[in-house]
């Protein structure tokens, strides 16, 4: 790869911080929604998480030991304004302060990602969060402080990570807080706001910081069409439009893909979308560096009868495997798996070429910079008695996965970071602790654990990879 590409691996803050109730932090929607019972497998909550807040040096050191060249992280919005605007709480901003310069110490550059889903409590009570515009001011005042507070120190920025998952599964699937279901119409209203959040962010980021590099993280599922049947080619571009473009094309390009937008206009559930807003979303659309890309998995698009399936499976939010179900859009497309391929533990498909395929899509339509933010393989891992964890499969898995975009980078995408998710293990937001990402084997499961940290086969591995620029795999 390139000189002056990063390797790099991820994390959330709800997911590895801990310390939910500790040092000022205000609660988050999600520290309420793993509340309600059933919602997560075995009751898992984030409260105590792997206790990275209290354990931060010892895992940056890790990094360091590792060789890791990017670090990306989330700040929790509600440790810097426990009400989500207001007053500042200081302590929360000693915590990022202190992780920065840990990072930097050891010459790891820091990845901000300012929203990984978990938003203010109080915003939610006050005007419903992202479902009232008035979040769109809060949210650029919370970026415009951590871009004052960190200029010359952080470079890389990501606005928002992953807002179509989180969207779909907050007012769709009913999966992650505020749990609504098939709210439609609200749920494109809601992603009008977080790309107006994103827009002015990155309009204010751009004031204060010409030099820093910003963008979204996007879960982008490349599809295929089932076959050269042109009905599925159809509904393959209909997929396309309406769960990547979607999104993408607003970050890229500041509009929504048009016939996408008729397409829901007629239904009734479009978003409002004023000169206005066009205006902010075109101007931010020009200033973005480059498009964040988690990728995991690719999706089949095959026609789907007027009468076929609809969006939602049985709902199955604990201990769950993957759904296995197949959902999709009557009179346009579903989704059936893709027999070709292999599955993981929790029947993701796995398809590395469908990362090459993605950093070339984004290359040839939006001809941006790439930065893939997360990438990587969900198992369940075990500590020997040895204290040792041969994960083969995931060296296999991220393996196979960095020859693609070796490959991607020889064609022509210019790639500036891969990170893995994740560095140590974390919580699953609805799988508790049996799913496991990491380098790093953290000792605890859904009721607890001695926290201690081990080294898997995985993170020698991947040192190596760092240390050759890719060249032993
Ligand atoms: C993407 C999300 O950003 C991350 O939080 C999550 O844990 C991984 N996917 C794995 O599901």
């Amino acid at each position: 790869m390139p000189d002056t590409f990063l390797w790099g691996s991820a994390s959330a803050a709800y997911q590895i911080e801990g310390a939910a109730q500790e040092a000022g932090k205000g609660i988050s929607n999600w520290d309420e929604f793993v509340k309600i019972p059933g919602k997560t497998f075995k009751e898992s909550t984030g409260e105590v998480a792997v206790d990275h807040y209290h354990r931060y040096k010892e895992d940056v050191a890790l990094m360091a030991e590792m060789g890791l060249q990017t670090y990306r992280f989330s700040i929790a919005w509600a440790r810097i304004f426990p009400k989500g605007h207001g007053e500042v709480n200081l302590e929360g901003v000693q915590f990022y302060t202190e992780l920065i310069d840990e990072c930097l110490k050891y010459g790891i550059e820091p990845m901000v990602t300012l929203y990984h889903w978990d938003i203010p409590q109080a915003l939610v009570e006050e005007y419903g969060g992202w479902e009232s515009p008035k979040v769109v001011e809060d949210f650029v005042h919370y970026a415009t402080f951590l871009f004052n507070q960190f200029k010359g120190k952080v470079k890389y920025w990501i606005t928002i990570n992953e807002q179509n998952i989180f969207t779909t599964f907050g007012w769709l699937t009913a999966m992650h807080p505020p749990g609504k279901f098939d709210d439609e119409k609200m749920y494109y209203q809601v992603n009008h706001h977080v790309f107006l959040a994103h827009a002015k962010s990155v309009l204010a980021f751009k004031e204060i910081m010409p030099e820093g590099k910003i963008g979204a993280s996007f879960a982008y599922s490349p599809s295929y069409a089932l076959n050269s049947d042109p009905i599925h080619a159809m509904a393959k571009m209909d997929f396309d439009n309406l769960k990547n473009f979607w999104w993408m094309d607003v970050y890229a390009y500041g509009r929504y893909p048009k016939n996408a937008y008729h397409y829901l206009e007629q239904k009734g559930v479009a978003p409002i979308v004023t000169e206005a807003d066009q205006t902010i979303l075109k101007q931010a659309a020009a200033l973005i560096d480059f498009m964040g890309v988690n990728y995991y998995q690719t999706s089949v698009a095959e026609y789907n009868p007027i009468d076929g399936v609809g969006p939602y499976g049985e709902m199955n939010t604990t201990g769950k495997k993957g759904t296995g179900q197949v959902t999709g859009i009557p009179g346009l497309y579903k989704n059936p798996t893709n027999t070709h391929l292999k599955t993981t533990d929790w029947d993701w498909v796995i398809d590395p070429s469908g990362l090459r395929y993605a950093c070339k899509e984004i290359t040839s339509r939006y001809d941006l910079p790439i930065v893939i933010s997360e990438n990587g393989l969900g198992a369940f891992d075990t500590l020997t008695d040895t204290q040792e964890i041969h994960d083969a499969y995931r060296i296999e898995y991220l393996s196979k996965h960095i020859e693609e975009l070796m490959k991607a980078s020889e064609e022509g995408c210019e790639i500036w970071a891969y990170c893995t998710w994740s560095f140590t293990d974390l919580l699953s937001w609805l799988n508790g602790y049996q799913k496991r990402y990491g380098f790093v084997y953290v000792d605890r499961d859904e009721v607890g654990g001695s926290l201690n940290r081990y080294k898997k086969d995985s993170y020698y591995w991947y040192k190596e990879v760092i240390e050759t620029n890719g060249q032993s795999i």
